[in-house]
């Protein structure tokens, strides 16, 4: 089953609380795993400022984890997205591939809400 899949069972329900915006750096990125059974689901936020984007952790160059080590999804400036895999690089806030063997495609939105300072699954 793919990790991008909306039916991927591993995917949390909506309204899980994941972590307060303030656990983020700023810039900054954390990334989460659940698991089903023998489902994955893999997600990460992206924090600047106050926003918060979510992503599933699938590059849509060929489907690997983006980081290779943890929380570590943004460049070294903070401004973009990186896939450490072969370089591809995204805009946090929509996910779009701005440079790299994707350039036009698009991380997979994971809709996430902040409630009080604190970041929930939609
Ligand atoms: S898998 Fe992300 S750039 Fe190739």
């Amino acid at each position: 089953m793919s990790r991008t899949a909306p039916d991927n069972p591993a995917r949390p329900e909506p309204g899980l609380p994941l972590c307060r915006v303030e656990d983020i750096s700023d810039p900054g990125a954390k990334g989460f795993r659940f698991r089903k059974d023998q489902a994955l689901f893999a997600g990460f936020l992206v924090r600047q400022g106050d926003r918060v984007a979510g992503y599933v952790d699938s590059c849509p160059h060929n489907g690997w984890p983006l980081a290779v080590f943890d929380d570590l999804y943004l460049t070294r400036t903070g401004d973009r997205i990186l896939c450490a895999a072969h370089g591809a690089v995204f805009r946090p806030e929509d996910g779009v591939c701005v440079g790299g063997p994707c350039a036009g495609e698009s991380l997979t939105p994971w809709p996430v809400a902040v409630v009080e300072g604190e970041v929930r699954t939609l």
